[in-house]
This record gives structure tokens, sequence and C-alpha cells, in this order.
């Protein structure tokens, strides 16, 4: 069966569709029916009982594949390969979920995770699955007072940390960052597990921590828990419009049977194939597709702990596929022009033997032309992008390479995946021609895999997913979709940006400038970046007669937002100004200054209140180097 059969069977009878996709999945009872019209957006399969871990691990060492690799840990920073079959992964898992048990945490039971690119990570998390206790994994690249705002919202039993991580120069110690943000936060967890690494040992905090290598030697293993089918797997924490995050909720079977239909379908993955993901287990790439998905096909996952560039050179990618035999890849396009960057000709791809290889995926954030083009003339696969958000767990669009691959169109993800029905709305929340921008927005239900509601902010959900355009979920990006029905993604409707595939809240950097002592008032855009596709720029208004050196102020609110949000954060510039262009009614144009830092022309506003500012905020601009070049 080609695509249109398969979207066409879908439409025709979502139930029976998602029924039959539920099939790929071991049930400790199978679900009575898929679709349930319960919750603020339904839920799937919530009847069945189900349990994560069993169907990543246990169900494939049962039926005898138990010497299968399941993981290959390739770690550049550290120099090392190792590995790990199933039956190793799934006595480890056991033994750490046996862990937890032995301190009372079970279903329902929150646990943070905070590690680098380890095998220990994937174990912590199917750890969590295999009791229901439910995982929080917070990416490395946050800071402590990041971490604290997750610890108070998710109000974990249990922290799981490893002593560092390894950034290109510098060790990044996390026990430390973790010690701070419990310190900072109001609700205090009963105990934390630490993984020592020999890079950089931790300080254990005596009758707190635990050391997870003596730990889980004493440890008895425990077997899988049954969970309903709309139990929550996992809490992903995304960037909203404001400082506090979004705690995106992923119920257990509808993952499963998502993850099971999208591994074969659009990444070709199969039994026993090796499939690489250069992304990171904080992010949500990382959890369905490091993580879980290729572990519930049965394949080889692999854990990269390194870099596109520099560790040791821009051909580390072409290496490890080449090394492990990697069947599909999969990573952002921002590494790709790091690549690209240095190495132009692609020298160092024709080094390797890229036999193995037969799909290239790109996705978090557009796919520029330039970048698909330059991969597809040196890999001569398949160059694939697809488009989609923490919120949705798995491609809203996408070229579904294990089915066949569509026609390209290079600046566009393709078409929708089944389940998803894709709109392009005006603000009144009516269709719009093809080839008109708009809001992409969802007609519910959304399919299997996506988030049934946020984390104790079911109001929130609705305001910020359901409200605007009432029977349709609202993705936030804007776009059109062409007279084939081929989606483009063009930009957010929201302050979100998006920063080296990383999704950063505007709102979030803006809270920690103003909270400068001479910050009056101050705004953040994202400008161009020609590798990291955004970079935030701040203008900061200083506080009349604060006295206060303006680089200085600079320097300081540089290191804040580094301090309170992290390095992922990558704010490196901002300029001071004397007033910041507003409308009559007093919302910042922060659009309009994102245009004219990208030498872009630009309409004026007709609200603008005095359009004179405009010309003082170019100057500013200029004083950064915006526009470049
Ligand atoms: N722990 C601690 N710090 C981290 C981190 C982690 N897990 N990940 C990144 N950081 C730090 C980096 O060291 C860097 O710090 P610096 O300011 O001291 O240099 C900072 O956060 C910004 O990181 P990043 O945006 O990743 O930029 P980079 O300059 O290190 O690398 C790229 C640039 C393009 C090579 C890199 O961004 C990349 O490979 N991105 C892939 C994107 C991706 O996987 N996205 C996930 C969605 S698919
Ligand atoms: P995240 O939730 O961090 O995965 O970020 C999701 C957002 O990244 C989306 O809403 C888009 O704005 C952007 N994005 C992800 N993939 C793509 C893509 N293939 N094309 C364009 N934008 C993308």
């Amino acid at each position: 069966m080609g695509y249109r059969d398969i979207q066409a069977g879908w439409q025709q009878d979502p139930e029976a569709f998602w029924m039959k996709a539920a099939e790929a999945i071991d049930w400790d009872s199978p679900p009575s029916r898929a679709f349930f019209d319960q919750g603020p957006a339904g839920e799937w399969f919530a009847d069945g009982m189900v349990n994560t871990c069993w169907n990543a691990i246990d169900r494939h060492v049962q039926a005898g594949h138990g010497d299968r690799l399941a993981v290959i840990h390739d770690s550049p920073m550290t120099d090392s390969v190792s590995r790990l079959t199933y039956s190793e992964l799934q006595d480890r898992v056991a033994r750490l979920a046996g862990v937890l048990a032995a301190r009372g945490i079970g279903k329902g039971d929150r646990v943070i995770i905070y590690m680098p690119m380890i095998p220990e990570a994937l174990q912590a998390m199917l750890a969590c699955a295999r009791i229901g206790a439910i995982h929080s994994v917070v990416f490395g690249g946050f800071a402590a007072h990041e971490l604290a705002v997750r610890i108070d919202d998710a109000r974990p039993r249990a922290i799981i940390a490893a002593s560092c991580g390894l950034e290109p120069g510098r060790t990044v110690a996390y026990k430390p960052l973790m010690d701070r943000a419990i310190a900072e936060a109001t609700h205090k967890p009963d105990v934390t597990i630490v993984f020592q690494r020999p890079e950089c040992r931790a300080d254990m905090t005596e009758g707190r921590d635990l050391d997870w290598k003596d730990a889980v030697a004493a440890a008895d293993p425990v077997d899988c828990v049954p969970v309903e089918g709309n139990h929550p797997a996992y809490i992903l924490y995304t960037s909203g419009t404001t400082g506090q995050p979004k705690g995106v909720v992923r119920h257990s079977a509808g993952h499963l049977v998502a993850l099971a239909w999208s591994v074969p379908h659009i990444y070709g993955i199969g039994p026993g194939d090796v499939f690489w993901v250069a992304s990171d287990v904080g992010w949500v790439v990382g959890h369905s597709y490091i993580v879980y998905g290729p572990l519930i096909a049965g394949a080889t996952t692999v854990i990269f702990e390194g870099k596109p560039v520099g560790t040791p050179d821009a051909g580390t990618f072409w290496r490890v596929i080449a090394d492990h035999k990697v069947k599909s890849f999969f990573t952002a396009p921002t590494a790709i022009r790091a690549v690209k960057r240095e190495d132009p000709q692609g020298k160092l791809v024709a080094q390797h033997d890229l036999s193995s290889l037969q799909a290239l995926f790109l996705a978090g954030e557009r796919a520029d032309p330039d970048t698909i083009t330059w991969c597809e003339d040196r890999l001569n696969v398949p160059v694939i992008d697809h488009w989609w958000q923490t919120e949705t767990g798995w491609a809203i669009a996408a070229n579904p390479f294990g089915i066949e691959l569509l026609p390209v169109k290079k600046g566009s993800p393709t078409l929708p995946m089944p389940g998803y029905d894709v709109q392009v709305l005006d603000e009144a929340g009516h269709p719009v021609a093809p080839r008109t921008l708009g809001a992409i927005a969802i007609r519910l239900p959304l399919p299997p895999g996506t988030l049934p509601t946020l984390w104790n902010a079911e109001d929130r959900f609705r305001k910020a997913y359901l409200d605007h355009f009432p029977g349709y979920y609202e993705t936030g990006d804007a776009g059109y979709v062409d007279e084939d029905g081929y989606v483009y993604i063009m930009a957010r409707t929201d302050d979100v940006i998006n920063v080296a595939g990383h999704r950063l809240s505007t709102g979030g950097m803006e809270e920690v400038l103003a909270s400068h002592p001479a910050v009056a008032e101050c705004a953040v855009i994202g400008v161009a970046d020609p590798l990291k596709g955004q970079a935030p720029v701040g203008l900061l208004c200083l506080k009349k007669g604060a006295e206060a050196d303006p680089s200085q102020v600079v320097a300081e609110v540089v290191a804040m937002v580094r301090d309170q949000i992290g390095p992922v954060a990558a704010f490196k510039t901002a300029c001071v100004v004397d007033r910041l262009p507003k409308t009559r009614s007093g919302k910042i144009l922060r659009a309009t200054m994102a245009r004219i830092a990208d030498g872009e022309d630009f309409k004026m506003p007709a609200t603008i209140d005095d359009p004179a500012i405009l010309d003082e905020i170019r100057a500013s601009l200029a004083t950064v180097g915006y526009p470049r070049g």
C-alpha cells in the first residue's frame, strides 16, 4: 500500500486504523476501543493495560532476541564506544527500577532525570516506565534555576543525575547544579541517585544521595507494572510565551502505538536495523527516537555524545554512520550547516563508507533548501525534512520513507501523516485557499501519542492550544499548504524562537533581563543567524537616573541569562536603547524590530505610537552588528 491508500484508510475509519496499529503492541489487557472522548482533547486506548518498558525491552528478550544489540554508545568526548544487548539492558533497567521501588517509588510518582548523553540516561527513563513512575527529563544545557522551576512543577519523589556532562573544552558539573536547584525549589525530593563519571566525581550528600553503581549492584530486579493506557509515561517541559515552561504530558498507550507506527513507516526502521538520532535525550526528538521508538521496534539505537564539529572534526557524523552501519540518520539542519561551514566540499564525507545509509531525516527547524541540496549531493540518499513539536511527539508532516518516497519539494516537510488533519486558518478561524499564509491548526482529535493536556495546567492547555480556534489544536506555527497538499512552515505565531534547533522563549529571557536593577523595560527578539537559524538579541531601556554603565549592564544581563536559563539560550548580544517602539495600546513591536535587525523591508505598523523610534532602534542595532554583513 502506498501513502495515499494508507491516508485514505485512516480518513475513512480512524478507529479501525488505530486499532490495527495497536496490534504492534503487547497489551496486558487490550483496549476496548481506540478513541475515548474524554479529557480536554480526547484520549487514546484509555482502558487498555500496558507497560512501555515491556514493549521496549522485555518482549524482545522473551521472543529470543536478547543477544541483539539494543544500544551503542559512541562518545568522541571520552573517546569510547560501548554496547548493550537487549538482555543486558533488561538486567540494568530492572535493577535500577528495583532501586526506585525499594524506596517506595512507584506508579504515578514523578522522577526527574538530569543526565548527559550516556546509556544510563536511557536506562533511567526505562526504569521509570517499568514501574509506572512518570519521568521528566531536563536537558543538561539548562541552568539550576530552570531545573528548580521543573522540580516545583513536577514535584518529583526522586532525581536521577550524572556527576557531569562533557562539552567541548569544559566539564559541566551537573551535581552542583542539581544541589543548587534543590536548594532553590520549594519541593524537595526524597532521594537522589547520582551516576558518578570518572571525568568528574561528585561530592555526595550524606543521607540523601545514592551512588548509582552501588545501589544498582545491591538491588533486586523488578518486573514491569501494567498501567492504564492513559497513564502518563512522561512529562516534558517546553518553552511557551512566559518563563514558566509548559509540562507536556504523554500518555503511555498512544505513545507506544504512535512510535510503533512511525518508526517503520516514516523512518524505514525495523528489527535489527541501526537508527541514529543525533539529538539529546532532553528533547522530544530524543524521547521518541533515541530512546523509545527504536527499542519498541526492536532496532539498535545509537547514543552519541559529541558535536557535529570539533569532536574531533566535521567528519564525525560520517564516521559514526560508517562504524555502526547506520541505516537511518536524523539530525537538525543547524548541525548540517555547522558541518558544511567546516567542510564545504564535503571532503570528509568521501573518506567513509556510507553504504549502509538509506535516508537522512531533518527536523527541529525549517530545513533550508541549500542545506538539503548539500546533503543530497554528497550522501546520495533521500534527505527528508519533517515537521513536528514537543506537543505532538511524532511527525505531523513528513515524507513517509518507510512506505514510499513521495516527490520532494524543497522547503516543505511534505504531507500530513495519518491522524493529522492539517488546516491553514485565517484570524477568524476560516480555512484559507492554497498558498495563502495563515495559522496552522490541526482538526481535533489529534492522533495517538500527542499531548492530552499539560501537567497540572488544564486551563493553560485550553488557553494555549484549544481556545483560539474552537475544534482545532493551534500549532503556534504559521505557513501555508500548496495545491498538492504539501505543507510549508514559515514562522512562529508566538514569542518562541528556534536557536540551533532548540526552542526558546523570548518572554522567559525578558523576565531575566527585567530583573536587572538598572533595566526599566526590555524586549528580546529572534534575529536570523546563518548557523543557528535564529539568535536572541536583547534591547534594554535603562532606568532614568540609574547612572549605570550601559556596557556593564549588557555584560551583566548576558551573564544572568546564562546563569538562570542556561548556556543553551545562547544569549550573547544586547544593546541599550532610549525607548522601545510600541503600538498605541502599548504592545512592543518585536516583529518589526526583528525585521530591522535582519535588514528586511517592513510595513510601518498602522498602530505605531511614534515611527521615529524605529530609526533609533536601527542605529542601536547597528552598534551590535545588525543587520549582518
Ligand atoms: N549540557 C551543558 N551545556 C550544553 C549542553 C548540554 N547538554 N548542550 C549545549 N550546551 C551548551 C554549549 O556548550 C554551548 O555553550 P557555550 O555558550 O559555552 O559555547 C551552549 O550550550 C549553546 O549550545 P548550542 O546551541 O548547541 O551551540 P554550540 O555552539 O555548542 O553548537 C551546533 C552549535 C550547531 C553544532 C549545535 O547546536 C548542534 O549540534 N545542534 C544540534 C541541534 C539539535 O540536536 N537539536 C535538537 C532538536 S533535533
Ligand atoms: P520543539 O517543540 O522543540 O520540537 O519545537 C517545535 C517547533 O520547531 C515547531 O513548532 C516549529 O516551529 C519548529 N520546527 C520543527 N521542525 C520543523 C520543520 N521541519 N520545519 C519548520 N519548523 C520546524
